[in-house]
């Protein structure tokens, strides 16, 4: 026996808070610090709605990139500070050796977790330098997504969903998807990384919608920790029929299940934590008027850290409903994406400088529409989703508001300025959020029994 006690061991979840803290500042000072160096290396772009031209330092994504990353590698030996303890004082059985085993799997989930983020940043810079063509970079998620999908294997990640209850008495209780599963894993990468990159173009709303969308994890990993237990969410004051009560899971007796659990969300958690500061650092710099934009790079990263926890953590049906904004921006770009409609290199919306106001802007059809192009744009328009200017004699379709949620919410709510705009993004990605909570907790419990 040591003669004195080991020191009990940090928390985890306080070094994973502290170091997020040095990611903060270590971002909020390096980014605008490193400005003149990304401008040097022509990695700068123009800030398409201001009057003024200055070049602007781009991509800086990589920054926040490379301190997130790092911070998670240097967290690493803290997630197992526990075991560390318990290893130096289990007793050696007759070879030798410790009776507790070092649990690889959870290192193998934090290695192959890095593998993703990096092989993501690696892939959103080469886009911004290189401007890659979107049906060329459309797998490269797809195959980064290998090791955490092989991760998944190998602990037999379930691959069966829950059948609502009106389609027992055809499917049963359970249905396996099998391989489709692993297919939908897949997909979610690449769906997590583009859908923030085509959401973009105005002051600050790629990081603010990142950070929502973190925020928003960040709540629902809290609700599977055991301070949560017996705590009542009351949604039976929003309609639902029962009360749910968070971490019921862990207060029965901490069964197995439950522990293993806790440790995913946990694992959620180390990841978001410093996601949400170097985000918050960064959009500081961001916000109206930007000093500096994202480019890819900060996309594509932020979209895999969802994927990887939305994933690894086995919750990335809840983490889709917090995508719901971004969904119903890729839905409606599907026309511009797949060519029925001119898609301009920018959609962003215009900026008419006498007024300081954002207008939606507009594709133009340089021939005649086909049918089922005018056909999809006439519901489009019915739904007001966009506004169509026709042919004053044949009715025929000559432009369109471009398809997308922003130019969406100007023809909605008439112009306004960047700034206002990007607040309406806020507001909608955390009403989304709101709405994402009561149907995980709320309503799902009419759908399903349990
Ligand atoms: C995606 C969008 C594109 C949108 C662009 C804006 C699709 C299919 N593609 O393309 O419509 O115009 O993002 O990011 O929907 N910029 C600003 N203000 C900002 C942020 C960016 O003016 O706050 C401009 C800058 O000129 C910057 C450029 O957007 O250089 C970056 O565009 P890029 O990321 O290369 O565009 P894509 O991701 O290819
Ligand atoms: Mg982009």
């Amino acid at each position: 026996r040591p003669l004195i006690d080991p020191i009990p061991p940090v928390p985890a979840i306080y070094t994973s808070i502290g170091v997020s803290l040095l990611a903060f500042l270590i971002t909020i000072y390096l980014i605008p610090a490193l400005g003149p160096t990304f401008v040097k290396a022509n990695l700068k772009g123009r800030d398409l709605l201001k009057i003024y031209a200055d070049p602007i330092p781009e991509s800086q994504g990589l920054v926040v990139a490379s301190v997130y990353i790092l911070s998670l590698i240097l967290f690493i030996p803290f997630a197992f500070t526990r075991l560390f303890t318990e290893l130096a004082n289990a007793k050696p059985s007759t070879e030798g050796i410790s009776v507790l085993e070092f649990p690889h799997h959870q290192l193998s989930v934090y290695l192959s977790s890095i593998i993703s983020l990096l092989i993501a940043t690696f892939l959103g810079f080469l886009d911004d330098v290189f401007d890659i063509r979107w049906r060329h970079k459309l797998p490269i998620p797809i195959i980064a997504s290998i090791p955490l999908l092989m991760v998944y294997f190998a602990e037999r990640g379930n691959t069966t969903i829950v059948v609502p209850l009106p389609f027992r008495g055809l499917l049963g209780q359970l249905v396996d998807l099998g391989p489709l599963y692993y297919l939908y894993m897949i997909m979610l990468s690449t769906f997590s990384t583009n859908s923030i990159n085509i959401l973009a173009g105005i002051n600050g709303s790629e990081a603010s919608q990142a950070l929502v969308i973190a925020l928003s994890v960040i709540v629902n990993d809290l609700l599977y920790l055991p301070w949560a237990v017996g705590f009542r969410i009351p949604l039976h004051l929003l309609g639902s029929r029962a009360d749910v009560e968070v971490g019921g899971l862990w207060g029965a007796g901490m069964a197995k299940g439950s522990q293993v659990l806790v440790e995913r969300h946990l694992f959620s958690l180390y990841f978001m934590l410093p996601l949400v500061a170097v985000l918050t650092a960064f959009l500081y710099h961001n916000w109206y008027p930007a000093r500096v934009f994202p480019g890819d790079t900060l996309c594509y990263l932020a979209g895999m850290a969802f994927a990887v926890v939305g994933i690894q953590a086995h919750f990335s049906k809840t983490l889709l409903l917090f995508f719901m904004p971004q969904i119903f921006n890729f839905i409606l770009s599907v026309p511009q994406l797949f060519g029925l409609v001119p898609c301009p290199r920018h959609r962003v919306p215009r900026f008419d400088p006498d007024t300081n106001l954002l207008y939606p802007s507009k594709a133009q059809f340089l021939q005649h529409p086909s049918k089922l192009s005018s056909l999809v744009l006439h519901i489009l328009s019915g739904l007001g989703l966009v506004e169509l200017t026709t042919h004053s004699r044949d009715g025929s379709i000559l432009e369109t508001t471009n398809l997308t949620i922003f130019n969406f919410l100007l023809v909605r709510f008439g112009p306004m300025n960047e700034k206002r705009l990007n607040q309406l993004l806020i507001t909608t990605q955390v009403a989304g959020s709101i709405v994402a909570f009561v149907v995980r907790y709320g309503l799902a419990g009419l759908v399903y029994d349990g």
